[in-house]
């Protein structure tokens, strides 16, 4: 299998961490690819209509994305611990986790663009305080939560973790580690698995 991944995109991070943990990683092949808002990738877009990253191409031919729907393919390709909680109020609450961390990182990205290929004339600053209340409002949400996680790692604490190394990437002058002690220290432990600390941003 083919995995085309940007070693920025904290949403390609999502399958990267996940091959790694599953076993999956010699199975599948990672293509370093040149993404941008406003320049089409013709290789890109025969794959992936929304030109996006991560697009996952199967050995028969056939292409996966986005990257929840990757992850999800990719935890039915192996025998070990799914990262997908089969049912029941665990699978629900690793779903929405999950969300939350897409949403996150959608409002994440969405900032870094609008900073870094938006032309400064065209910026608009409420628009960028807006996704900025959609982000802390998602971490505040999870540092409610990370009191229960333990050790607990499934498809909603690998976004957790893609969370935390985008804003720490992208984002240092936030400083999101004061007023989330519990997610600060969580994030701490979770960044000695080599699944994590293997994928970090670049
Ligand atoms: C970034 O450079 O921040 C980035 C790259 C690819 C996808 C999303 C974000």
């Amino acid at each position: 299998m083919k995995l085309r991944v940007n070693k920025a995109s904290p949403f390609a991070r999502k399958a990267r961490i996940l091959t790694r943990e599953t076993g999956l990683a010699g199975r599948v092949e990672e293509i370093e690819t040149a993404v941008s808002p406003v320049t089409l990738n013709e290789d890109l877009a025969r794959e992936n209509p929304l030109v996006k990253i991560p697009a996952l191409i199967a050995d028969n031919g056939e292409t996966f994305y986005d990257s929840a729907v990757i992850c999800e393919y990719l935890d039915t390709l192996h025998s070990g611990r799914k990262l997908f909680p089969a049912a029941g109020p665990q699978r629900f609450a690793a779903l929405r986790r999950a969300a939350v961390t897409d949403g996150i990182l959608d409002a994440a990205v969405l900032c870094r663009y609008e900073t870094a290929v938006r032309p400064e004339a065209l910026r608009w600053k409420d628009w960028i305080e807006g996704q900025q209340r959609k982000i802390f409002g998602g971490l505040a949400m999870l540092e409610a939560e990370a009191p229960s996680w333990s050790s607990d790692f499934d498809i909603g604490h690998i976004g957790v973790a893609c969370v935390l190394g985008y804003l720490d990437f992208r984002f240092p002058d936030r400083e999101w580690r004061s007023g989330h002690p519990r997610l600060a220290a969580w994030y701490q432990n979770v960044l000695r698995r080599p699944s994590v600390s293997q994928t970090a941003p670049a």
